[in-house]
């Protein structure tokens, strides 16, 4: 038996195999529940601050709305408010915020800034982007990929792009579960070899083949997931115009998916830049799970917070 109740949320890396199968099950059953009207308020009187130093769409209104359909609330503290560690130490807003809500979520620059305020709070802190990952996003996306292919394992994911946040954290979720992982990113922008090697490390536990692809024709290869995000994260979009000259190359188009299984999917985290790193046609076209994968941020994000906050 295993214990969420309390527990932070800032990196796969910190749960099992066997935690994440459980939290996404849990995804499942209250999906299910969901559709069918039924409420499960098990969060009723509970608090969600969430503070974000970032724009968002799918990740402001998914937790909003994940612990409202649980009976509880979320306060929004948009950027002009948060000033963590300018307006005010970063362990000073952990404390105060410790004494008045019962979790706290954040979008912020360094993934620093959520390790400090996880050390300085009792309640849960949930990362909603850092710099360095997006678990809330993988948890999401490993639904959407269950939910379509019946299993995770065996599954040959092809991520092509920036070794960012989004690509770290599936090499996590790639490490600690054993799946099968390419990533097909330029040079000078490939993830960080620490988050590298401690997949590859964990990898070699969980039976997970996780592989580097120069080249994106070989990258797509009977690849089962399609996957990819923007060439330039948020904070990044001065450096747009000398990342789409190293980037084009891994645009995710119709010679993508004429590579792929016959019944690959294609995900994207979104937003997307249409055109840019996936054209039009393969965004909307009939393998693009893209909606679906955003509406399981909120599946996700409700069996996370049932789970650490009740
Ligand atoms: N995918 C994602 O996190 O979207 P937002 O930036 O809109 O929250
Ligand atoms: N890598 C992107 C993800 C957006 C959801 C970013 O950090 O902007």
């Amino acid at each position: 038996r295993w214990v969420f109740k309390g527990r932070d949320f800032l990196n796969l890396a910190d749960y099992s195999a066997d935690e994440i199968y459980y939290l996404l099950e849990t995804a499942v059953v209250l999906k299910r529940r969901w559709m069918i009207g039924e409420k499960i308020e098990i969060l009723s009187g509970k608090t969600l601050a969430m503070l974000f130093e970032k724009p968002s769409l799918r990740t402001r209104v998914s937790f909003e709305m994940a612990i409202h359909q649980l009976g509880g609330k979320a306060m929004y503290i948009g950027p002009q408010e948060v000033g963590l560690g300018k307006r005010e130490a970063i362990k000073d807003v952990a404390m105060v915020l410790d004494r008045m809500v019962d979790a706290i979520m954040i979008r912020t620059f360094s993934h620093d800034n959520l390790i400090q305020m996880a050390k300085y709070s009792v309640i849960p802190i949930i990362n909603g982007l850092s710099d360095l990952h997006h678990p809330c996003q993988i948890l999401g996306d490993m639904l959407t990929i269950l939910e379509k292919k019946g299993t995770l394992k065996g599954q040959k994911i092809s991520y092509f792009g920036d070794g960012n946040n989004v690509c770290h954290s599936w090499l996590v979720a790639a490490g600690v579960l054993g799946l099968n992982l390419t990533i097909c990113s330029p040079n000078n922008y490939q993830p960080q070899t620490e988050i590298w090697d401690w997949a590859q490390e964990k990898g070699s536990h969980s039976g997970a083949t996780i592989v580097y692809e120069a080249d994106p024709d070989i990258a797509a290869q009977d690849a089962d997931v399609i996957y990819t995000d923007v060439w330039a994260s948020m904070g990044k979009e001065n450096e747009m115009e000398e990342r789409i000259r190293h980037f084009q190359k891994l645009q995710v188009n119709q010679n993508t998916l004429d590579k792929a299984q016959p019944d690959a999917i294609v995900l994207h985290c979104m937003p997307a830049h249409r055109n840019l790193e996936i054209t039009d046609e393969v965004m909307d076209g009939s393998h693009s799970v893209v909606i679906d994968e955003a509406e399981n941020r909120l599946h996700a994000q409700k069996a996370l917070l049932a789970l650490i906050m009740s």
